[in-house]
């Protein structure tokens, strides 16, 4: 196999998108100009359940400008709403919204209406004269006070094989019979999907029976597939295009809403109609991260070993769909423990549905039970980092595979080192910095490093450039620019004569960006194309150069643009005059690729470690994290300069988790109270210090032929409980409820 972790790993080029994005040359969903393009704008219901009795529209459709007032009274019937199918996939059970299907108001925030209008301005002025009367109902929103009505997700019901089903390895609950056991709950707040850019959409209907968005979303062809089936057409007549994603961390893998509200708009008008929501309705109807109560109980021997763990969750949902997420998987498989018990329900309340959310269920599990273990550590006297070390293994304990590959105890010696584990007091308190409580706490990340099927289209041009197009997204992490290393690296010609072409469902089948697979799966198959390309360029060598008959691909070396032989380096023959030779202006192939059966008989995972030093005010509380250290087993790092900056990204959302991010609703009217930015708090460059990135940048070729494992995810899961455990460390306060505020410290 051809060794691309030497190549080209890791060198940290610039991202080729990075001058269009810092001049404004990038295109993002709401900024693609159409002639004669109309403006949305949504109303929202005011009340959390009941019926909607009337839509006033008078005095909107009197407003200048206005081309339509849309609600379920005058809407046009999507055509898989009419059949009440599901319209779109959902994630896991249920019904997802219909725009305009019916009356009935399931939560607050919920998309009642639709004013277009010439401008934005105006359709926004209308949208405010728009009166709705509902037949209110009470409603449950509280998750504290219905708590007891959490049940089964209905994917269980439908499949006890699901891996969110009850599980039991060994004994159930034999943790009770380990003579020290830690047993807390813990609970995470609703977390709102906020990137950067807005959920928006452009859509265009170009004939009858054709459909155009631009959407910011992290899959074309997914999109394109929900969309075809929603409008009941042939899928080759839906295109989506999204160029460009302002940060979407798994808001982009659902179809929501205001995207319906826009078709439907667009086909009413009989325009291009955009609509971009507004930051307040990012909170109603885009997903979040859910709330979920979990507790964990583990029983361990006086030496640390685990003897057995119990873990149960349950995460709110909608009244109308299921959503869930991996919470539990990770304590399935992270530690020896003979005995575990898992356990995870749903509580649905008459809010929207959630979604995923950076590391999904993950990043919520690894808070309970990395805290966990910090509680075990103190009561045992045994360093955290030691208690790792007594229960890591080398085999998954749940399946008994051994991994394709875990670098997890060299990250956790490496993270150790550089934060200066060794300046942490056993005992919580035991370290001052004049006014301020110094603490030091770690936290294991765990994802499962996931590839898929793709394909791509490569063309190799006369003039030596060579050109790609792939149907995937880029929601920030820099995929065009992985790719084009990963195919500079495997054909060897110089990345500025590469290009990536993406986020267009014209282009080669990709899923979704998400789960952090981009790399393995699209990577995949740009080395399969450029495997292609080497064999159809050595094929036609001797004709260019004799010495090339009959030469095998183990013989030559393909770099600087050309073929060369490896046992007399100066006979060359560069691709340009292959092309030449043989008259062919270029070559243009589509090139598949998929994992094969050999991955099957391991456990795939990319591991992480955080560790934080904090202050924490001995008088006010206030807490600051002073120092970070991630270290990453995610396999060969293409981008070191890319990858460094998810881990970043990541650590950054994790420092919102442990401290900040929160969604306050006022359950008498099932509203949030905490809907800008002044409210719901994120982290600012202030809250964010300096992040130490650390990489084991060492292949897993279970995985792919890169030898990548995901990193996306692992970059947040495992920061939240680093920071509690740091607090408890520098304070003696153990914090059970994210986010960690002043109030609780104090
Ligand atoms: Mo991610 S939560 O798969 O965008």
């Amino acid at each position: 196999m051809e060794n691309f972790f030497d190549k080209v790993a890791g060198e940290p080029i610039d991202r080729v998108d990075g001058r269009m994005k810092v001049t404004g040359k990038a295109k993002y969903a709401a900024e693609y100009e159409l002639p004669d393009m109309a403006y949305a704008v949504l109303v929202s219901s005011s009340i959390a359940k009941g019926t909607i009795r009337r839509v006033d529209a008078k005095a909107a459709l009197r407003a200048p400008g206005v081309l339509a007032v849309i609600s379920h009274e005058n809407s046009i019937k999507v055509p898989a709403h009419a059949d009440n199918e599901h319209p779109t996939e959902p994630p896991t059970g249920g019904q997802p919204f219909r725009a305009f299907y019916n009356n009935k108001v399931y939560f607050n925030g919920q998309p009642v209406a639709v004013v277009v209008a010439d401008t934005y301005e105006r359709a926004r002025h209308a949208a405010m004269l728009v009166q709705v009367e509902y037949d209110k109902e009470k409603h449950t929103t509280s998750f504290e006070e219905n708590i007891g009505s959490a049940r089964i997700p209905s994917q269980v019901k439908k499949n006890p094989k699901s891996s969110l089903a009850d599980y039991d390895r060994g004994e159930v609950d034999g943790y009770k019979k380990a003579p020290v056991v830690v047993e807390a709950e813990y609970l995470l707040p609703n977390e709102m999907h906020n990137p950067m850019e807005l959920q928006a959409i452009t859509a265009h209907w170009t004939a009858d029976d054709k459909l155009t968005v631009y959407d910011k979303v992290q899959g074309t062809k997914p999109t394109q597939a929900a969309f075809a089936k929603e409008w009941k057409l042939p899928v080759q007549n839906v295109k989506v295009i999204a160029e460009f994603v302002g940060g979407a961390f798994g808001n982009g893998l659902h179809q929501w809403p205001h995207e319906t509200a826009a078709i439907i708009a667009a086909k009413m008008v009989k325009r291009p109609v955009k609509l971009m929501l507004t930051r307040e309705q990012m909170f109603y109807m885009v997903g979040y991260r859910p709330r979920t109560w979990q507790k964990v109980a583990i029983g361990a021997n006086p030496d640390g070993k685990i003897v057995g763990i119990r873990h149960e969750a349950i995460g709110q949902t909608s009244s109308y769909e299921d959503f869930t997420e991996s919470v539990l998987q990770q304590t399935r498989m992270m530690y020896t423990s003979p005995n575990v018990s898992t356990r995870y329900r749903l509580l649905p309340l008459d809010v929207s549905t959630p979604i995923w959310m950076r590391g999904p269920g993950e990043a919520t599990g690894a808070f309970a039970l990395e805290s966990a273990m910090d509680e075990l550590a103190f009561k045992l006297n045994i360093d955290p980092i030691q208690l790792r070390l007594i229960n890591h293994t080398d085999v998954d304990p749940d399946n008994g595979l051994p991994w394709s590959t875990k670098y997890l105890k060299e990250c956790i010696q490496l993270g150790a080192e550089k934060i200066g584990w060794s300046n942490r007091s056993m005992k919580p308190g035991g370290r001052r910095s004049g006014e301020w409580l110094v603490g030091y706490g770690m936290g294991v990340g765990c994802f499962g490093a996931h590839r898929g099927a793709a394909a791509v289209r490569a063309r190799l041009m006369a003039n030596g450039t060579l050109q790609f197009q792939s149907a995937v997204t880029d929601i920030g992490p820099g995929t065009g620019t992985a790719m084009v290393q990963i195919a500079s690296g495997q054909i060897g010609i110089s990345p500025d004569k590469i290009t990536f072409q993406l986020g267009n469902s014209d282009f080669p089948q990709a899923p979704n960006q998400g789960g952090s697979a981009t790399v393995a799966t699209v990577g995949s198959a740009v080395v399969a194309a450029c495997n292609v390309l080497k064999e159809k360029l050595l094929g036609m060598a001797a004709s260019a150069e004799k010495r090339f008959t009959d030469v095998k691909m183990e013989d030559v070396l393909f770099s600087s643009g050309q073929i060369s032989l490896k046992n007399s380096p100066s006979v060359g023959v560069a691709y340009t005059d292959i092309l030449k030779k043989e008259n062919l202006p270029e070559i243009d192939i589509i090139q598949d690729s998929k994992p094969g059966t050999e991955g099957s008989k391991y456990s795939k995972y990319s591991f992480s470690v955080h560790f934080a030093e904090v202050h924490v005010h001995a008088l006010t509380g206030r807490v600051k994290v002073n120092k970070v250290v991630s270290c990453a087993d995610a396999g060969t790092i293409v981008n070191k300069k890319t990858a460094g900056n998810q881990i970043i990204g990541g650590v950054a959302g994790g420092i919102g988790m442990a401290l900040q991010e929160d969604a306050v609703m006022d359950h008498r009217f099932g509203r949030y109270i905490t809907k800008d930015f002044a409210e719901y708090h994120i982290p600012v460059h202030a809250d964010v210090p300096h992040v130490d990135v650390i990489f084991i940048d060492k292949p897993d070729y279970i995985i792919d032929p890169m030898g990548t494992k995901g990193l996306g995810e692992i970059a947040i899961i495992g920061v939240a409980p680093a920071i509690a455990n740091a607090i408890f460390n520098a304070s003696g306060k153990r914090i059970r409820e994210l986010p960690i505020t002043v109030d609780k410290l104090v």
